[in-house]
């Protein structure tokens, strides 16, 4: 799917190589002096051993050999992968190169690749060799490899390993590393202090079990990641509580990719004495992830869209935005209104990755008013122009857990900018969330109706 696409962006640049005029400027850009400096800052992180990137890019030679490509998969701002749009919110770590690198990497491969002085090579980049944010305090991991096979349907599983902590604990980020970075679609973290999810998996001889919580009560959300994800760090005022014996949950989706794979995820814990001050506050437009914002679209359909909006009863810091939908997710705007009208960007993703689910993290806590109503709209194309659609021919398209159903919220992240406002902020919310069950029930009960109608088996 993803080379597909990017087989579209080649197709659609032109190439000049050849016949592009050697003007002195251009014969001047060199690796050492130019490239070299953009590819280590921004290429580096993920193009080296151990990381995302399916080759590194750390030497003249690594980067020479593939030029063309690099060349165009800048132009066409396929890497480095970002995808909110620039302008429109503000984000902490972006990755963007800007007009005139990508412009300088043109010239430079036109100008037949020159390596340069080598007294200019800039240091090699000194990044993090395996946790990326440091020694962990503790790591935990997979209790026994999971087979994940060839093919077959998505998978979604749990599985519970020691967390080995007597005490109460606070967290201030969680790194995850997943073994199997090829069918990992995403992993979301829990911890059960009620032995039953250990109970659950010593059913059967499989490790782990399925079924979302399984009727376990009272776990301990402690975020989670997926794919393109980096660490999930906690605002300072308000790590997440570990409480003690607990046992870890790695709740995990895959998507088989063609080959077996052996999934052993882990994750690094980062502790702080300082208890939480502040109580963080999670909430989606729509909520549920979509389930009651009536999503059923229609083969061909390139344009269908979905919108909700909150209004906030208190000031609240945004800190965090997380797009969320699966293959035929199209764009997605999020913006605020305040309550004198002034309009507020909160983010926008013309272009939807599914394979991207970014965590984007504002690079100053966003604050919005009591008052201010909140936007989302979600836009879908399962039209058979949509290159990361599923089905050829397009089907009928319902909300679903499966990657090949859909899904869609903006899920948000903040704090109360006064502590005692955090209920009533809640409580708001809970309301939105109580319609949207109503909402899909009614919706459910209507999908049924035109499927008995239509006399087709819907959108599986
Ligand atoms: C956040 C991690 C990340 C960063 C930063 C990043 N890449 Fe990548 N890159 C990937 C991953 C993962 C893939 C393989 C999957 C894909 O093609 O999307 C990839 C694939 C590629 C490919 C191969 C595309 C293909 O289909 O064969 C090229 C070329 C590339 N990257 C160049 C770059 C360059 C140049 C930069 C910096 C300007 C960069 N990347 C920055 C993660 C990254």
């Amino acid at each position: 799917m993803i080379r597909f696409a990017l087989i579209f962006a080649l197709a659609a640049l032109p190439v000049f190589s050849a016949a592009a005029p050697k003007t002195s400027a251009d014969a001047k850009v060199t690796f050492n002096e130019h490239i070299a400096p953009i590819v280590f800052n921004n290429c580096a992180s993920c193009h080296r051993p151990g990381q995302a990137g399916p080759f590194s890019l750390l030497s003249y030679g690594d980067v020479s050999k593939r030029a063309q490509l690099i060349r165009a998969v800048t132009r066409s701002r396929y890497m480095p992968p970002w995808h909110a749009a620039p302008n429109y919110g503000s984000f902490a770590d972006e990755r963007r190169l800007t007009d005139e690198e990508i412009e300088l990497i043109g010239k430079w491969v036109e100008g037949g690749m020159p390596q340069g002085d080598a007294a200019k090579l800039p240091a090699p980049p000194d990044l993090p060799q395996g946790w990326q944010f440091g020694e962990p305090d503790l790591i935990v991991e997979m209790e026994q490899p999971y087979r994940v096979p060839a093919d077959g349907s998505d998978i979604y599983r749990n599985f519970v390993a020691a967390i080995g902590t007597k005490e109460e604990k606070w967290v201030r980020a969680i790194e995850f590393r997943p073994g199997a970075r090829s069918v990992m679609h995403h992993s979301l973290f829990k911890a059960d202090t009620s032995g039953k999810a250990r109970k659950i998996d010593a059913r059967d001889e499989e490790p782990g079990y399925s079924g979302m919580d399984a009727g376990i009560r009272g776990l301990v959300n402690l975020g989670g990641w997926a794919v393109g994800g980096n660490t999930r760090v906690f605002p300072q005022e308000s790590p997440k509580r570990l409480p003690p014996n607990a046992d870890f949950i790695f709740q995990s989706h895959f998507h088989p990719s063609g080959k077996v794979e052996t999934e052993v995820s882990a994750v690094g814990v980062y502790f702080t004495d300082k208890p939480a001050t502040r109580t963080s506050i999670g909430f989606q437009i729509p909520p549920l992830y979509g389930r009651g914002a009536d999503i059923d679209i229609p083969p061909g359909e390139s344009s269908f869209t979905i919108r909700e909006r909150f209004t906030l009863p208190a000031a609240i810091e945004l800190y965090t935005v997380t797009p969320h939908a699966h293959y035929i997710g199209k764009s997605f705007k999020g913006w605020a209104v305040l309550p004198d009208g002034e309009e507020v960007p909160l983010i926008h993703v013309p272009d939807w990755d599914f394979a991207w689910q970014d965590s984007y993290i504002y690079a100053e806590p966003l604050r919005l008013p009591a008052g201010t109503t909140m936007h989302a709209e979600i836009v879908y194309d399962n039209s058979a122009e949509n290159p990361h659609n599923p089905h050829n021919p397009p089907k009928r398209v319902t909300w679903g857990l499966s990657s090949v159903e859909e899904m869609g919220s903006l899920i948000f992240n903040g704090l109360a900018v006064r502590e005692e406002d955090t209920q009533a902020i809640r409580a708001e919310y809970r309301k939105l969330q109580r319609r949207h069950v109503a909402q899909a029930a009614e919706q459910a009960k209507k999908r049924r109706r035109t499927v008995r109608r239509s006399g087709t088996s819907g959108g599986e």
